[in-house]
């Protein structure tokens, strides 16, 4: 008997249409393969264009209509012709906050045919995976604006729980220790940001006393973002706050070959009532959309990950050898990495090796 997992595919705006499209493509070729695996998908249209049209991101009972879906996957929210906070509050926060995804999980590798863009790095000496606290810290929608003209005032505040920070930061020393990794690196800003930061790193130490085969690591957030450019091999596991994770999973993706080619998952590995939301780290790209040139391998790779959270390992491992062996054989690419092959040819190369498995 195989288990039909139910997927709500979200393409949203931008690229994020176009690189769900190969991410589906795979998981449809995995299931022909296999035989036993199977997926249902329900496609949403919601986004700018469904925000345009109704005045929201997505319905008032949106979140309602996900909640008994086993994941979610999404391609990317943003639309110029928006304001960006109000298409990230109406779609994508929601979604975490609402079913309390408090991990964040972005690993980036340095694939054997992906060039390091710093000099004297090799393939496979980059393998980081940022821990992103997800559900509080500066995104918790604190604040409020008021006056007019030279009176205008923001008041913008992070909320920062001992249970948000205990729990992350737990999660990211079960991680290392449940993948062999051999350290944590908290980052944060506790010289300038006095209380939240300071009690993140008064719990980092609490916690981390009770991994003594970990070995554990501070640092500030602006030497944090130099160093990871300078010696990107000093790091393993990195947890931070919802922001500061935020900005290092694009500067560890810039490092191991870019945007294009870092998966995210957002998830709580503590209950599954809810569904896993799935998403890469890149944006809708509205800059290249609509022209074929994005790479849908961050895309694939979240897939794959939403594979794990399935508990299948198997088709997981499958899509990852596919992936890997793309980028080795440095064939049929994306211009971010080289490649003049358009998205739908580099969706259809893992097929190509997928059938070949
Ligand atoms: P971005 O990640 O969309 O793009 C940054 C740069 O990386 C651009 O030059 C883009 O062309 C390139 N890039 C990104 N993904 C790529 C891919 N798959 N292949 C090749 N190149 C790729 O970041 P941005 O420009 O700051 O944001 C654009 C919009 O997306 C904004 O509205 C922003 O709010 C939104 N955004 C949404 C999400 C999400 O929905 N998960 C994430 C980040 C940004
Ligand atoms: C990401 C994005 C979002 C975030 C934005 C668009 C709100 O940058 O998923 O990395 O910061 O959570
Ligand atoms: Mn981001």
């Amino acid at each position: 008997m195989s288990t039909v997992h139910h997927i709500a595919v979200i393409p949203g705006d931008g690229i994020g249409t176009e690189v769900v499209s190969e991410g589906v493509k795979s998981l449809n070729t995995l299931s022909e393969i296999s035989g036993n695996l199977r997926f249902e998908f329900e496609y949403f249209p919601w986004g700018s264009e469904y925000c345009l049209q109704n005045g929201k991101m997505m319905p008032q009972d949106g979140i309602e209509a996900l909640k008994n879906f086993d994941a979610i996957y999404l391609g990317a929210v943003g639309d110029p012709r928006l304001p960006d906070d109000v298409t990230l509050h109406g779609l994508l926060l929601p979604i975490k906050f609402g079913f309390d995804l408090y991990v964040g999980l972005r690993p980036v590798f340095l694939f054997p045919g992906v060039e390091c863009p710093l000099a004297g790095i090799s393939e496979s000496e980059i393998d980081i995976v940022v821990v992103r606290e997800n559900t509080e810290g500066e995104y918790s929608n604190v604040g409020g604006m008021v006056g007019i003209e030279d009176r205008e005032l923001a008041i913008q505040s992070a909320l920062f729980t001992r249970k948000g920070i205990e729990r992350i930061i737990t999660f990211a020393f079960e991680y290392a220790r449940e993948k062999k990794r051999t350290k944590v690196t908290s980052i944060t800003k506790s010289n300038a940001q006095r209380y939240g930061m300071v009690l993140w790193d008064k719990i980092f130490k609490e916690v981390s006393s009770r991994y003594p085969d970990i070995r554990t690591e501070s640092k500030l957030i602006d030497a944090a973002c130099m160093d990871v450019v300078r010696n990107p091999k000093g790091y393993d596991v990195i947890v931070a706050s919802n922001l500061f994770a935020d900005i290092l999973s694009d500067v560890t993706a810039s490092v191991t070959g870019g945007m294009g080619l870092a998966p995210g998952a957002s998830f709580n590995p503590k209950d599954k009532t809810y569904p896993g939301f799935f998403d890469p780290v890149h944006g809708s790209a509205p800059d290249i959309a609509g022209k074929g040139l994005a790479n849908p391998i961050a895309a694939i790779l979240t897939a794959r990950m939403m594979l794990d959270y399935l508990g299948e390992r198997e088709a997981a491992n499958l899509l990852y050898q596919a992936v890997k062996k793309n980028l080795a054989e440095k064939k049929v690419r994306t211009m971010d990495i080289g490649g003049r092959s358009k998205t739908n040819e580099v969706g259809d190369d893992i097929v190509r090796i997928l059938k070949s498995y």
